[in-house]
């Protein structure tokens, strides 16, 4: 009688306690939001930043970085431009001297880029990507572009929404870091493409050769801290930034430069041939305290 209480007080507690872990198994509790990184802001201006001496300078942004708001947030903007696109420009400065694109300007080092210069590779890719993304951002823009680049537009996609439309998908699917191009072949007919870490159009014998007219940086650091995981958002989001204006004088310069192509006797190519062009002196820009590595 004695062992059967003893077995039932045991039997007890075990339900007992079974009892309790379920319950704290099914317990409600309170999950915090993932944490969201705060960007110290130092509230200058991208003309207060400069590169370190060198052969390039940074393109220097036309306004703030809180001037693309809502759309693009001033801490992204200030992070991409102040700290990545940086270091960029201070890599390349660094990397480029004694080597022998060093008397080029930017775009003949990446025409005749040797694909196994990883450094200039990455630095050039970098700081073109980067001074051609950037130049295409405004304030109060977005819309539709015009003239010639909108009729091709119509004809090679269909629709100015269609392009959107395959634009952003193209953009959503790439996987890494890299970038998103609208490029024109020789004929002027466009097509998207998309390059891997800071590769371009420009370079040879990648399968993505074209007349860059519009990129997107894809690389997290551009979108991130507001957009984290949505790419698509992101993507979609840069249509209200664009500075079409910008797109339509690429893509009509480079249409010229194909009809007189076209007309001249022998044939020539569209393409800027390697000329050894001096860089353009620039004014000798103050030391900055940033890493040339840091924020790769
Ligand atoms: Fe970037």
């Amino acid at each position: 009688m004695k062992n059967n209480k003893i077995l039932y007080v045991s039997f007890a507690t075990a339900l007992l306690l079974i009892s309790c872990k379920k319950d704290t198994l099914v317990e409600v509790v309170d999950v915090p939001d993932t944490p969201i990184v705060k960007i110290e802001q130092k509230g200058g201006k991208p003309s207060d930043i400069k590169a370190i001496e060198g052969a390039f300078s940074l393109y220097v942004l036309p306004f703030d970085y809180n001037a693309l708001e809502p759309d693009f947030d001033a801490a992204t903007m200030e992070l991409h431009y102040s700290k990545h696109y940086l270091g960029y420009v201070n890599s390349l400065n660094k990397f480029i001297v004694g080597t022998k694109y060093e008397i080029l300007e930017l775009d003949p080092i990446l025409r005749n880029l040797n694909l196994s210069d990883a450094a200039i590779r990455d630095n050039a890719g970098g700081v073109y990507n980067h001074n051609f993304f950037f130049e295409a951002l405004a304030p109060k823009s977005g819309g539709e572009p015009s003239g010639s680049l909108l009729e091709s537009i119509n004809k090679d996609f269909g629709s100015f929404d269609e392009f959107r439309r395959q634009f952003v998908e193209t953009s959503n699917r790439l996987t890494g870091s890299g970038w998103t191009w609208l490029v024109s072949d020789k004929t002027g007919k466009l097509k998207i493409v998309t390059s891997a870490n800071n590769d371009n159009p420009l370079m040879k014998n990648l399968g993505i050769s074209g007349i860059p007219i519009l990129n997107l940086d894809m690389w997290e650091h551009a979108y991130y801290l507001k957009f984290q995981n949505r790419k698509r958002e992101y993507a979609n989001t840069f249509f209200s930034v664009i500075n079409w204006e910008v797109a339509e004088k690429r893509y009509e310069a480079f249409s010229k430069s194909a009809r007189v192509t076209a007309s001249a006797q022998p044939v020539q190519s569209v393409e800027v041939t390697a000329e050894p062009v001096k860089h353009v002196i620039q004014e000798k820009p103050k030391q900055q305290e940033n890493s040339v590595d840091e924020f790769q």
